[in-house]
């Protein structure tokens, strides 16, 4: 069998006395979209930092492409193909929204300063590749329209996924996604889901925390669901729906299904 794409084991974070993620463990395999849900404070953003190399472990393991990778920093990861949302958002608000995407193309780039400052041919043809392909993505996200506009003026549901353009932009193997949902109306969450089995599509996983539960469902192949730090199941949507212990801890109450 092939190693997963991801595979995290027995990931445990504390803070003071809190322990926030309690030895997790879940895989994330090539072309997947796995959910990773719970209850507010469940410890899903810390997990969530953790993969991105943002947030060290107290211990446990994390194995990305078949390699080791705890006390790896967030942008050598990033290097690696991880690519990250935030749950706040991440934008640069008076820059165009081309410009922005431009700047999550920035890991590719070869020609370094001397290059930029006597303007080679070889800095001015990466130029060409990197607007090209910011524009690619804007086409992929729907934004084709809107690479003039300053980011900040965008709609609401478009910032979020002018969010997502930058961390595709990077061209990730993984990307991993923080409540993209949050805040959207339910046609900017069908619109989403929509655009996530297009990234699935090209063959990039997904790891997705969400509390919008149309989006989960919807798009998920498989869900890992935390409380309290722990995980306390997993399985297709169909099984966690299901489960009784995720339903009174979770789906009964703080989950929203709009
Ligand atoms: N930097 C931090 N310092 C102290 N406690 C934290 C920190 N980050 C998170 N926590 C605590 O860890 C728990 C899990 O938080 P978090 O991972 O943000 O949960 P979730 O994303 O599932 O809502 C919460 O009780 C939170 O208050
Ligand atoms: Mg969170």
């Amino acid at each position: 069998m092939t190693e997963p794409l991801l595979q995290v084991n027995g990931l445990t974070r504390v803070f003071g006395g809190l322990v926030a993620a309690n030895a997790v463990d879940f895989s994330v395999l090539d072309g997947e979209v796995v959910g990773l849900i719970g209850p507010n404070g469940a410890g899903k953003t810390t997990v969530f930092n953790m993969i991105a190399g943002s947030l060290a472990p107290t211990s446990g393991s994390l194995r990305f492409r078949g390699e080791d990778y705890v006390g790896t920093p967030a942008h050598r990861m990033a290097q690696r193909g991880i690519a990250r949302t935030f749950q706040i958002t991440s934008l640069f608000p008076t820059l165009s929204v081309l410009d922005n995407v431009k700047l999550g193309t920035h890991r590719h780039k070869k020609t370094g300063w001397w290059g930029a400052t006597v303007f080679s041919a070889a800095y001015r043809r990466e130029e060409q590749e990197v607007d090209d392909k910011a524009n690619a993505v804007l086409g992929f996200l729907g934004l084709s329209d809107k690479g003039a506009r300053i980011a900040q003026n965008l709609a609401y549901g478009d910032q979020r996924r002018l969010e997502i353009a930058i961390a595709l932009a990077a061209e990730p193997v993984l990307l991993l996604l923080d409540e993209p949902a949050a805040g959207m109306n339910p046609d900017e969450a069908r619109r989403l889901t929509e655009t996530i089995g297009r990234i699935r599509d090209t063959g990039v996983s997904v790891l997705l925390v969400e509390h919008h539960m149309r989006v989960v469902m919807g798009i998920c192949d498989r869900i890992i669901v935390l409380n309290q730090g722990n995980k306390i199941a997993e399985g297709t949507p169909a099984v966690v729906a299901n489960d009784p212990t995720v339903v009174s801890v979770y789906l009964g109450r703080g989950a929203t299904g709009a």
